[in-house]
C-alpha cells in the first residue's frame, strides 16, 4: 500500500450509509469479529429511515392469525406490479418477522395489542393488518435501536463525511473509497476489503419530495460509475400524502398511518373519490361504499377493504387527477380526514407526529380538521442491480442494500416493506461481505490514480471563476425532473428531459464555488450534483425506453402495461471515474418465477 497523502483508514467492511439498512450491515460484520468503518455524509440517526413512520410490515398474524409469508409475498408482487425480483420478494416476506422479534430483543418498544403481543395495523396494499409500530415514529425507533447497538459494540462511525468516489484495485474489485470531512474540507481515504452500500435515495432531484437534503443518489451513482449496473430506475414513488401547505414545508410526510387508522380522501367537492378509482385488478376486494368500507375497519372479514387503502401508484394517481380537473383544495391538493371519524384521545395516541407536525407547521388540527395533502417524491424502487441472496453487485466485493438496491419493490413498493426491506437486506448484505472478506478474496492495492482524479474533480469549482451557482443548478434541476418525468410522463417531456440533462451537465462542470472547504453548503451541493444528474439521467432513460404504464411509472401516451415488459438495466462507460461518462439501457426479461410461488400468487388469500 502507497502511503496515503491524506487521512487513512483501513477496514475488513466499509459500509457507506448509516440508515437501517447500513447499521444492520455493520452489526452483522462487528458479530463476526471483523472490523467495521461506517462512514455518513449526515448523523448517526439521521436518515430517511426515519420517514417510514407508520410501521415495519412483517407478516407475524398477531392481529390476524390467518397472516402469513405468502399472503405477504403475494400482496408484495401485486402492489409491485410483478416487476419485482421474485427471490427478493420471497425472502423478504419469509425473514421479515425475525428482524421484527430481533428488533425487539434489541430494545425497540412496540406498541402492544391487548394480550401483549406486538401491535400490527393497516396499510395500503396489505391484506392483513401487518405493520408492526410505534405510533407514528416506527422509523425513528428503528434506527435508534440499532444505532445503539452499533455504538454499543464498538463500531468506528464516521459523521458528516461524504463519500465521493468508489476505489478500485488493478483488476477492478472494489478497494475502498475517498471521501472529505464536511466541517473541514480535508480529504480521506478508506481502503475496505468489501464496501456496503446503504446510501438511500435519490428524491432530492424532485421539487417536492419527502426526502431531506441526504438523498441526493450518492449511492446509485458511485455503483454506476464504479461498473455495477442499476435497473428499474424509472420506477419512481410520489407518497399520496405529503404536506401541499404551507409552501416552505410542501412534501413533507403525511404517514400512510392516518389512512391505515381510517383517515378517508375527499375532493374540494366532499365526494370520496377513491371509489371511482379502483382499477379491475383490486375490484373484487375493495369496498364498493362507505358503508362496506367502514365495517371493515372493525373487522377485516366482515366486508372488502376501504379504497384509500389500495397501493400508493393507485391513490397518488387519483389525487393527481382530482387536482388536475379542478376538484382539488385551494392549495391543489386534496382532502385527508381522519378527524371526523376517531376521537381525539385515539388520534393523539395513534398519530401523534401527524398531530404535531400539522398543529406547529399549518395551525391545523387534525383531531378537528381536514389536513390538506398531495403526492410527493418519496422513494425508488430501482436501483443497484443485486443477487438476492447476497446482495452482491456486478462488481466484486461491492454489495448494496436498502433503497439504493433495486428489484424488492418492482414497479411500486408498499408501504411499510421498506424498514423490512432495510433489515432483512441490510443483513444479507453484512452476511455476504462477511463470508467474501473471510474467504480471503478481497482486493490486491488501492488505486491511487482514482482517489487524484476524484479529489482533483471535487476541488474544480474553486478555480472556476465567473461559473454558475450550484443552487441556482439543484433549483432548476429539480423544477425540471418535477415538471417533464413527475407522476405522469409523455415521450416528449422525457425527451425534452434527457436533452436538458445534457445541459446541466455542462453546467455542473462549469460552476464555481466561493470561500474555503470548511463548514461550505455550496461546495458540498457542488459535489452532490454529479450525483443528482446522473440519477435523473437514469430515471429519464428507463422512463423514454418502459413504453408502457406499470406502477409509479406512468405514461400518458402508453397508458396501458405491457405484456413484454421486462427491466432495464443501465450501465455507465468506466472512465476513471469520471461522471459523465455515456450510460446506455438495455432490456432483459425477468428472472422465471418457479412453479410454486406462482401459484401462491392464485391461491393466498
Ligand atoms: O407513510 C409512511 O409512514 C411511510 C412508510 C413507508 O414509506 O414505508
Amino acid at each position: 500500500m502507497t502511503t496515503s497523502p491524506y487521512e487513512h483508514h483501513e477496514y475488513d467492511v466499509l459500509i457507506i450509509g448509516a440508515g437501517g439498512a447500513g447499521l444492520r450491515a455493520a452489526i452483522e460484520a462487528k458479530q463476526r469479529g471483523l472490523s467495521v468503518g461506517i462512514v455518513t455524509k449526515s448523523l448517526l440517526g439521521k436518515a430517511h429511515t426515519v420517514m417510514a413512520e407508520g410501521g415495519i410490515a412483517a407478516a407475524m398474524g398477531n392481529v390476524y392469525a390467518d397472516d402469513n409469508w405468502m399472503v405477504h409475498f403475494r400482496d408484495t408482487m401485486r402492489g409491485g406490479k410483478m416487476l419485482n425480483n421474485y427471490r427478493m420478494a420471497e425472502l423478504h416476506a419469509k425473514e421479515s418477522p425475525d428482524r421484527v422479534r430481533e428488533l425487539e430483543q434489541w430494545g425497540a418498544l412496540f406498541d402492544r395489542t391487548k394480550d401483549g403481543k406486538i401491535l400490527q395495523r393497516d396499510f395500503g396494499g396489505h391484506r392483513y393488518a401487518r405493520l408492526a409500530h410505534v405510533g407514528d415514529r416506527t422509523g425513528l425507533e428503528l434506527i435508534r435501536t440499532l444505532q445503539q447497538k452499533v455504538v454499543s459494540m464498538g463500531t468506528d462511525v464516521f459523521m458528516e463525511c461524504k463519500v465521493l468516489q468508489l476505489v478500485h484495485d488493478a483488476s477492478g474489485r472494489v478497494a475502498g473509497a475517498v471521501a472529505y470531512w464536511r466541517p473541514t474540507g480535508e480529504f480521506v481515504t478508506f481502503a475496505a476489503k468489501a464496501v456496503v452500500l446503504a446510501t438511500g435515495g435519490v428524491g432530492k432531484s424532485w421539487k417536492f419530495t419527502s426526502n431531506s437534503w441526504e438523498s441526493t443518489g450518492d449511492g446509485h451513482a458511485m455503483a454506476l460509475w464504479a461498473g455495477a449496473e442499476l435497473i428499474d430506475m424509472e420506477c419512481i414513488q410520489f407518497h399520496p400524502t405529503g404536506m401541499v401547505w404551507p409552501l416552505s414545508v410542501r412534501g413533507l410526510l403525511v404517514t400512510e398511518g392516518v389512512r391505515g387508522d381510517g383517515g378517508v380522501l375527499r375532493n374540494a367537492d366532499g365526494e370520496r373519490f377513491m371509489f371511482n378509482y379502483v382499477a379491475d385488478m383490486f375490484r373484487a376486494e375493495t369496498a364498493e361504499s362507505e358503508e362496506e368500507a367502514d365495517k371493515w375497519y372493525d373487522d377485516h372479514s366482515a366486508g372488502r377493504r376501504p379504497p384509500e387503502l389500495l397501493p400508493r401508484d393507485e391513490v397518488a394517481r387519483a389525487i393527481n387527477t382530482e387536482v388536475k380537473s379542478g376538484r382539488g383544495t385551494p392549495h391543489g391538493g386534496v382532502y385527508l380526514d381522519i378527524g371526523s371519524r376517531r376521537s381525539a384521545e385515539f388520534i393523539r395516541r395513534r398519530l401523534p407526529s401527524m398531530y404535531h407536525q400539522f398543529m406547529e407547521l399549518a395551525g391545523v388540527d387534525i383531531t378537528r380538521e381536514a389536513m390538506e395533502i398531495g403526492p410527493t417524491c418519496h422513494y425508488i424502487m430501482g436501483g443497484v442491480k443485486v443477487d438476492a441472496d447476497t446482495a452482491a453487485t456486478k462488481v466484486l466485493g461491492l454489495y448494496a442494500a436498502g433503497e439504493v438496491a433495486g428489484g424488492m419493490h418492482g414497479a411500486n413498493r408498499l408501504g411499510g416493506n421498506s424498514l423490512s426491506d432495510l433489515v432483512v437486506f441490510g443483513r444479507r448484505a453484512g452476511v455476504a461481505a462477511s463470508d467474501y472478506v473471510e474467504g480471503g478474496s478481497g482486493p490486491d492495492g488501492f488505486d491511487w490514480g482514482e482517489v487524484e482524479a476524484a479529489v482533483d474533480r471535487a476541488i474544480a469549482p474553486f478555480s472556476n471563476e465567473g461559473g454558475e451557482n450550484p443552487y441556482d443548478i439543484q433549483r432548476d434541476l429539480q423544477e425540471m425532473m418535477q415538471a417533464n418525468v413527475g407522476i405522469i410522463r409523455t415521450g416528449d417531456e422525457i425527451d425534452h428531459a434527457i436533452s436538458e440533462l445534457e445541459t446541466f451537465t455542462q453546467r455542473v462542470k462549469n460552476l464555481s464555488v466561493k470561500g474555503g472547504r470548511a463548514y461550505n453548503p455550496g461546495w458540498n451541493l457542488a459535489t452532490d450534483l454529479p450525483s443528482m444528474i446522473t440519477v435523473s439521467k437514469c430515471t429519464a432513460r428507463g422512463a423514454r425506453d418502459r413504453k408502457e404504464s406499470r406502477g409509479g411509472h406512468t405514461r400518458e401516451d402508453f397508458p396501458k402495461a405491457s405484456a413484454e415488459y421486462g427491466t432495464f438495466n443501465l450501465a455507465h462507460t468506466i472512465d476513471n471515474g469520471a461522471w459523465d461518462g455515456v450510460i446506455t439501457t438495455e432490456r432483459s426479461m425477468l428472472l422465471t418465477m418457479p412453479d410454486e410461488l406462482k401459484a401462491l400468487l392464485e391461491e393466498a388469500k
